[in-house]
């Protein structure tokens, strides 16, 4: 038989987040296993990025279409600049958003350690430390560069909390690390420094007004996210819900469930509220859960849409947009 077999089912463990759950959650690491864990976006799905069948099993237990390249973690600026051509903005970016919600992409060095399959066979990579003791702690503790894209099936709604990663994910990988509920709520802005002038791949938890206080002029995201060739991760259609999606709602029927921010408009036949005050920031960390939500029990009560009022261009809501806009897309364009 030459047919490919599905990842083999195992039983997946719950770890707290203390220091015998972090030491366990390492310990699977750099034995080859595959272990989500809290960051401060989302929750990402490890294995180490230096063995090459770990990261394969990244891809099969997700249903990657296809090998697209992975942001490689790290628990300080040194480990991370090792394993890349650090430039001079790359420092002042480091110092200004590290740790925290950026990913810079950058040319590989010579003796860069991470597996080709992480890095899709480019010559960039992809490179982040995250915020938050549990996330440093156990990345600190594997020692190893650990690739993660988001812990959740190809195509669904990301995951911000650890039921979110089992229940897409149970009997598919070796643990989840809780570290709680995510505080950003939307992935790392992702910046190419690869290039001429630093291009913004996605926006995310960086602002891009916070971005450019720092970088200077940067490539608007409207007019690259879609056409890089080099950014093959940015699927149009991403974050899905089952129930199909209707941006920029100015009105609701009662067969909708409403996505709100803000002042709700009346008329929905369920809501969740992003942010009654409006605030972008409280949006952007209850967006993916809010989805959920909407999703399952909009489906259980036989609703037939879900309609998101708009969200301002500025701040966390360019991420927000962006998000909506994949979650709006049917798959069917993928
Ligand atoms: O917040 C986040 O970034 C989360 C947490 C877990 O860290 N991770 C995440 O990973 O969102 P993922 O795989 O879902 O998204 C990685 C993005 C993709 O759009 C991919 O195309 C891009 O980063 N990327 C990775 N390596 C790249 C490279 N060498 N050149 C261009 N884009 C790259
Ligand atoms: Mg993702």
């Amino acid at each position: 038989m030459t047919s490919p077999r599905p990842p083999s089912p195992r039983t997946t463990e719950r770890l707290l987040a203390d220091d015998a759950g972090i030491a366990r959650a390492a310990n699977l690491l750099r034995a080859g296993g595959l272990v989500a864990f809290g960051t401060e976006t989302v929750y990402g799905l490890g294995a180490d990025a230096t063995n090459d069948t770990a990261v394969a099993g990244v891809f099969s237990a997700k249903g990657r279409p296809q090998f697209n390249p992975l942001i490689s973690h790290f628990p300080d600026t040194d480990a991370a600049f090792a394993q890349v051509q650090a430039t001079a903005l790359a420092r002042q970016l480091a110092d200004a958003f590290w740790p925290g919600p950026l990913t810079l992409v950058l040319p590989r060095a010579p003796g860069s350690t991470v597996s080709d399959l992480a890095a899709a066979g480019l010559p960039t990579l992809a490179i982040r430390v995250p915020a938050g003791p549990v996330t440093r702690s156990l990345l600190a503790r594997v020692g190893r560069p650990v690739a993660a894209p988001s812990a959740n099936p190809s195509g669904k709604v990301s995951p911000s909390e650890a039921d979110h990663v089992l229940a897409g994910l149970a009997g598919r990988i070796d643990a989840v690390l809780d570290s709680g509920p995510c505080a950003v709520g939307v992935e790392s802005t992702v910046v190419d420094l690869s290039r001429d002038v630093p291009v913004l791949l996605r926006p995310g938890g960086v602002s891009l007004e916070r971005l450019r206080a720092v970088c200077g002029p940067l490539a608007h995201p409207d007019d690259h996210v879609h056409k890089l060739p080099t950014a093959p991760g940015q699927l149009a259609s991403h974050y899905a819900p089952d129930l199909p999606v209707r941006l920029d709602a100015h009105a609701v029927h009662p067969h909708e469930a409403l996505l709100a921010f803000g002042d709700e408009l009346s008329g929905a036949g369920l809501v969740w509220n992003l942010s009654p005050e409006g605030s972008l920031d409280e949006a952007a960390a209850r967006l993916f859960a809010g989805l959920r939500f909407l999703d399952s029990e909009g489906r259980r009560r036989g609703l037939t849409a879900i309609a998101a009022q708009p969200i301002p261009r500025h701040g966390l809501g360019l991420a927000i947009r962006d998000r909506l806009r994949r979650a709006a897309t049917p798959a069917s364009t993928r």
